[in-house]
């Protein structure tokens, strides 16, 4: 996808265990005192990861799913079935380009149908009027439209597409004329971080209920390209003071949500909002994962849509019981009182970066590699820009750089 995964969008105050029904089909295995809930408030699903645009910190994997091997319409529509049995709420219909699907309409159908709030999350390059109007008469809820950059040029160069942003703005009235609640989304780094209040007025204009000012979190093709996309912690500090500023003064207006570069951050934040506590992703070909990266944490291995049901392997999978909850942690997360704050950070990250995913997150200030590792933040990002890595099949290969 053109933007990084919206973990933030549903994780924060997710209230475990708010779902529960009396006739859950599947018993729950879990431990009890892993507080797991009995349904994901929100399913990420990426229906495809073709997309026109090639954001060099996109979220999805390295190795991007091939067309030919995505799930076929009726699989996603039963999906879509047994999540709303299961007690999911709000599905997120992201990619790459979810719009890439020619069968999206089918999709939106049986998701409304069946009681799920749907959230298209799309670059919106290639959408039209009527494929807008389509999608909201057969019941999608919110659209959310991720941006590069309000300076033409630049959202040019960032995304590897030409106009994009010409046409996502005609999009986003399109949706705001259908009467629609719009979402944009910006993720931040060092090219475009000057931008961050005109940013926020460019959703103000387009009549935008929220933004998003979501620092690039650094895994997948973003840690690829950390040296080209960090900013500098003035750079951050100064866009997050007019952020402050900002939110008093469109309260009522916009909503405007931060998402902190972990680098410059004290303690990590809860990411996924915990791991298999409220957010379930699905890849295109129907591997089933606690988290949008967690396939990049070796020795893991993932259930299949295909092979057996959302709710076993949400209760049961071993996937997701393996970092569920608080067990499985170390020193310092194990005696430390914020581990029910933020579940010792992202996985994903701790693996990346230490080569244990049971690590505590580097993020974290009472991690024994934060100082070394915000140096290097601190390295890169007063140092000329490296030359962009884009997302693209076969793209990470080139790169010659290995900045874990
Ligand atoms: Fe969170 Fe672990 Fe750091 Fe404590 S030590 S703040 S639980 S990451
Ligand atoms: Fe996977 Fe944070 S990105 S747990």
């Amino acid at each position: 996808m053109d933007e990084q995964t919206p973990k933030h969008v549903s994780e924060s105050g997710m209230p475990v265990g708010a779902r529960e029904t009396d006739d859950a089909p599947v018993e729950n295995q879990a431990n009890e005192e892993e507080a797991c809930a009995r349904a994901p408030i929100g399913m990420l699903c990426e229906l495809t990861h073709r997309c026109p645009l090639q954001c060099p910190y996109c979220s999805n994997p390295l190795d991007l799913e091939r067309a030919n091997t995505e799930m076929t319409t009726e699989q996603w529509q039963d999906l879509m079935r047994q999540a709303a049995d299961l007690g999911v709420l709000q599905i997120h219909l992201s990619g790459g380009e979810p719009a890439a699907r020619k069968d999206l309409e089918d999709i939106v159908k049986v998701a409304a149908e069946v009681g799920l709030y749907t959230n298209l999350i799309t670059a919106a390059v290639t959408l039209t009027r009527e494929r807008v109007e389509k999608l909201r008469d057969l019941g999608l809820d919110h659209v959310q439209i991720s941006i590069q950059d309000v300076e033409p040029g630049n959202a040019d160069k960032i995304s590897g597409y030409k106009n994009g942003l010409e046409k996502k703005i005609e999009v986003a009235k399109w949706v705001k004329e259908l009467g629609m609640p719009l979402t944009i989304n910006a993720p931040i780094h060092r090219h475009n971080i000057k931008s961050v209040p005109k940013m926020i007025d460019f959703a103000v204009e387009l009549g935008a209920g929220r933004i998003e000012i979501a620092h690039v979190q650094y895994y997948a093709w973003a840690l690829l390209n950390r040296a080209a996309l960090m900013p500098t912690r003035e750079g951050f500090n100064e866009a997050a003071k007019y952020v402050e500023a900002a939110r008093e003064r469109l309260k009522g207006i916009l909503v405007i949500d931060a998402v902190v570069p972990d680098y410059y951050a004290k303690y990590p934040k809860p990411c996924m909002g915990g791991w298999g506590r409220g957010i379930v992703n699905i890849t295109p070909q129907g591997r089933v994962l606690p988290c949008h990266a967690a396939e990049s944490i070796k020795g893991m291995e993932f259930d299949n849509i295909k092979d057996k049901k959302l709710a076993e392997i949400w209760l049961n999978g071993d996937a997701f019981n393996k970092y569920r909850g608080t067990s499985w942690m170390k020193e310092p997360c194990r005696s430390c009182d914020r581990k029910e704050v933020d579940y010792g950070g992202c996985r994903c990250q701790a693996f990346a970066l230490t080569g244990d995913a049971t690590n505590t997150d580097p993020a974290c200030s009472l991690s024994s590699l934060h100082e070394e590792w915000a140096n290097v933040a601190e390295k890169e990002s007063h140092a000329p820009s490296t030359d962009f890595v884009y997302r693209r099949v076969g793209g990470a290969k080139k790169a010659d750089t290995n900045p874990a």
